[in-house]
């Protein structure tokens, strides 16, 4: 088992506030990623479950027992953390059999423990080497290895593979993935980067300003955000964001008149979201703009278009030919309109 629950989960430092009032229910066996940008409050709740911090209110259940005033040694948890901090005078062996050792266990059971996880993560061979004598990526093994071992109930991962470079942390994204599923040890892991989330995550918990955005499968947050923040922090390009008013079962903004699919109301202040993706260049378009930036990527490109005061982002084919300055005419795919109120920035 490994279950963790977090229930209304707040921390300070001095006056800021880290983490505020944070509810989040990681299932035994679940990948939760803990996304967001830089400051929200991530490490943050990952040291408070490890007992790295203290709350300063709040809770933290491990498989339904309060956890609160348990050091961090009887939690049942691993972590990895971004700086692997390996033992650089220690062989691989060692590193790997250190933490069962502290724990006093049989010197035949650490080998065979060491070497059936060494076999596991593809790193037998590297067993007598010294720390310095490794790649990044075998360094990053190695630390894995030495989490693995001790059999946690839960792992906690602070963005691990932030460190190493982009093909390599491609790579590794995929091994935990495979690992994780191979093991199914309940995993709790920090990143600021939104294709890890969205490619590792059973769900994934979006943070900002140390609050909870939303919880829900890669699919929930990316189909139907929640708010404007998590429509705009997953997808690349970023979501388009059209500022104007809702009159019967028309969207109005400076730029774009655009009739909605059966929404009939009245609102003065709302947002358009559409993702680059749900817009189409052609003939029939409804909306009409020039053509303002062309950027080819290989396997398609993106076109941002200028319609009155607006930019938009389009993902197309990279068949289509257009030039700077031509007049090109645009739909929205009316399935993926997402609506925000225009105050709160929520979902309408
Ligand atoms: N030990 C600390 N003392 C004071 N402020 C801290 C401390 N740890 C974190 N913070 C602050 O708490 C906020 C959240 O930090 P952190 O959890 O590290 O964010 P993240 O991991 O998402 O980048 C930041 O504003 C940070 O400066
Ligand atoms: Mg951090």
């Amino acid at each position: 088992m490994g279950e963790v629950r977090i229930k209304e989960l707040i921390k300070s430092f001095g006056n800021v506030t880290a983490v505020n009032r944070v509810s989040i229910d990681c299932r035994d066996g679940e990948f939760l990623v803990l996304l967001g940008p830089s400051g929200c409050g991530k490490t943050t709740i990952l040291r408070t479950i490890a007992g790295l911090e203290e709350p300063t209110e709040g809770e933290i259940y491990i498989d339904n027992k309060l956890v609160n005033d348990v050091p961090p040694k009887d939690r049942g948890i691993a972590m990895v953390f971004q700086n692997y901090a390996l033992y650089p005078h220690m062989t691989v062996r060692e590193n790997m059999a250190f933490p069962l050792k502290m724990k006093k266990m049989k010197k035949e059971e650490i080998d065979d423990r060491v070497q059936k996880v060494a076999k596991m993560l593809e790193i037998e061979k590297l067993l007598d080497r010294k720390p310095k004598e490794l790649s990044g990526g075998q360094r990053q093994r190695v630390a894995l290895g030495r989490a693995v071992v001790r059999n946690p109930k839960v792992f906690l991962m602070d963005e691990p593979l932030s460190n190493l470079d982009a093909k390599l942390r491609t790579y590794m994204r995929a091994e935990l993935k495979k690992l994780h599923e191979r093991i199914k040890v309940t995993t709790i892991y920090v990143t600021h980067d939104q294709v890890e989330a969205m490619t590792m995550a059973t769900r994934i918990a979006l943070l900002k300003d140390g609050e909870l955005q939303q919880i829900g499968t890669p699919s929930e947050i990316y189909n139907n955000p929640a708010n404007t923040f998590v429509g705009g922090f997953v997808g690349t390009p970023p979501m388009n964001f059209i500022e104007g008013s809702v009159k019967g079962k028309t969207f109005v903004s400076q730029g774009i008149e655009y009739d909605l699919p059966e929404v009939r109301m009245e609102k003065e202040k709302v947002i358009l979201g559409i993702r680059p993706e749900d817009i189409k260049i052609s003939e029939e378009g409804n909306i009409e703009g020039e053509v303002y930036v062309v950027e080819p990527l290989g396997y398609e490109q993106i076109i941002t278009i200028k319609i009155g005061e607006e930019l938009i982002i389009v993902k197309t084919s990279p068949d289509i030919e257009l030039k700077v300055g031509e007049k090109v005419r645009i739909s929205f795919n009316p399935q993926k309109i997402h609506l925000f109120d225009g105050e709160t920035l929520c979902a309408m």
